[in-house]
């Protein structure tokens, strides 16, 4: 077993990952391909799901194949997602009736508010540990099944299937045979119970969605089945399935309470473990499952922020200000500070802790004197200034504060961000060796569930630090900071309303 390998597919928001690891938690392959965003109308976001299936079984085949191995050299596959993201498809065919709509997608808004004009805000959150917002599954399968003709009539004799990533590879990897999902994506519908650990029927019957579209609900570590030879000739145990963000709380190796981590990737998600029992925020952050590993639930406390990286690729795409994303660093190290320039990167709503879909982007303080190096500093503070709202929430709910944060993501390799963000926060942020931490996550889930890993103990160890920021920012700069992004957002909800 030790000679073999796990293979780990990310499917991310804008690129499918295939990563091979090895017993010591090495990465010994990678292989990713981007795919097309699809922006039918302002504030929507979609993806063709074919195309999420090619894009993620193909990096998963070369992952192998450039290696000189093939599907008898590996142990165990573990899926982890971007969540959310909401597929429906013919049970018949396969074939998905309209687009993936996006967990950034805001088309729901408008029924959101009638959500919450019904009164539903306090058992949604109650059961769901989730506030209505357009950013969980729910809303996105009622908008399908109101606006895709027939889909309502399909959808109640049993024809559709929905989906989140997870549950639609899976579908695909096994030929049609496998309608699973697991605990933690089950968490993003805002259908799941989080206590019962099951879809609610009041919920349900709320959103108007047939309980039989539902994938099973099966623990984030265990065999839920065989890959059949769609890409790999021998069937290969699916053994881990995790919501990226989680994989990557799993992968940080953050097992027990109290531990946290923040992912920079297409937004930023702060994730603390809290242990075996749910805590209900009171400061508008999510309770969700971290993971389920045999009959044990852990639970967490997530503050979700929409656009972190993003903000970068925007910089990059939309404005043409730079021509790699990884250019940002140089260009905002010409300036001392961002001269008061403040950005806030509301480019779909604003997530936690403020919760405004309507919530759009603006840039303050821009000056006769403002360059392209201000705009880049801006930007990049506005990642770590999303982030400290989040933990200032987190430590607000916990009644402490929090001893490190862990960091991964793409973004993790930009120094300059990572002393802004412990200067902000004023705890020290942690960078591990492998960043690939979402990816390294979900490896670890599977490798488990097949005895490659015996106990978490055992992988424990592979953890290892690779640099340590501690803050150093002057008091009244930092002061300075906070005062200047706390007008700047007040100042994008209330010209959105
Ligand atoms: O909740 C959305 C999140 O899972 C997306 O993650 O890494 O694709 O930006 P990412």
């Amino acid at each position: 077993m030790e000679n073999k390998f796990i293979l780990a597919l990310d499917q991310g928001t804008t690129s499918s990952r295939a990563a091979l690891f090895d017993h010591a938690g090495n990465i010994i392959s990678v292989a990713q391909k981007e795919f097309q965003q699809i922006y039918p109308h302002p504030g929507w976001v979609e993806h063709d799901p074919q195309e999420i299936w090619s894009t993620q079984a193909g990096v998963a085949a070369e992952a192998v194949t450039k290696m000189g191995l093939n599907g008898s050299s590996i142990a165990a596959i573990g899926i982890t997602n971007q969540r959310e993201t909401t597929i429906v498809w013919e049970r018949a065919t396969g074939r998905p009736i309209y687009n993936a709509i996006v967990w950034q997608d805001r088309r729901t808004a408008a029924y959101c508010d009638e959500l919450k004009s019904r009164g539903l805000e306090k058992i949604v959150r109650a059961k769901t540990g989730l506030p209505i917002d357009s950013y969980f599954s729910a809303t996105k399968i009622n908008w399908i099944l109101n606006n895709v003709a027939g889909a309502r009539e399909r959808a109640e004799r049993g024809e559709l299937a929905f989906g989140t990533v997870d549950t639609w590879l899976i579908w695909n990897f096994t030929q049609h045979e496998l309608h699973v999902t697991d605990v933690t994506n089950a968490s993003r519908t805002m259908l799941f119970n989080i206590h019962t650990l099951d879809w609610d029927e009041e919920l349900l019957a709320a959103m108007d969605i047939p309980r039989n579209m539902l994938p099973q609900v099966r623990s984030s570590s265990e065999i839920v089945g065989h890959t059949k030879s769609t890409v790999f000739a021998t069937p290969i145990p699916i053994a881990g399935i995790a919501g990226d963000q989680h994989a990557a709380l799993f992968g940080q190796m953050c097992t027990r309470a109290g531990m946290a981590k923040n992912t920079y990737g297409t937004g930023c998600f702060l994730v603390m473990n809290t242990g075996n029992k749910p805590v209900e925020s009171k400061n508008n952050l999510i309770t969700t499952i971290a993971w389920k590993i045999g009959d044990q639930v852990t639970y967490a406390l997530e503050g979700s922020i929409f656009i972190g990286g993003a903000v970068v690729q925007w910089l990059r795409d939309g404005i043409g200000m730079i021509k790699s994303a990884s250019e940002i660093e140089q260009l905002a190290r010409t300036v001392p500070d961002s001269d008061g320039v403040f950005m806030v990167p509301a480019f779909a709503g604003l997530g936690a802790p403020h919760w405004n879909p309507h919530a759009r982007g603006s840039i303050f303080g821009v000056t006769r004197g403002t360059t392209s190096a201000h705009l880049a500093r801006a930007a990049l503070e506005a990642i770590a200034l999303q982030s400290y709202d989040v933990l200032k929430a987190m430590e607000a709910d916990l009644g402490e504060k929090i001893a490190e944060l862990r960091v991964d993501g793409g973004a993790v390799t930009n120094d300059l961000l990572m002393q802004f963000q412990a200067d902000l926060l004023g705890v020290d942020v942690v960078r591990p060796k492998i960043i690939e931490t979402t990816a390294l996550g979900a490896a670890y889930l599977a490798g488990l569930a097949v005895n490659y890993w015996a106990s978490i103990d055992e992988i424990q160890g592979q953890w290892k630090q690779d640099q340590r920021f501690s803050p150093s920012m002057d008091a009244a700069q930092v002061s300075n900071y906070k005062k200047g992004w706390q007008r700047a957002v007040t100042a994008s909800i209330a010209w959105a309303d």
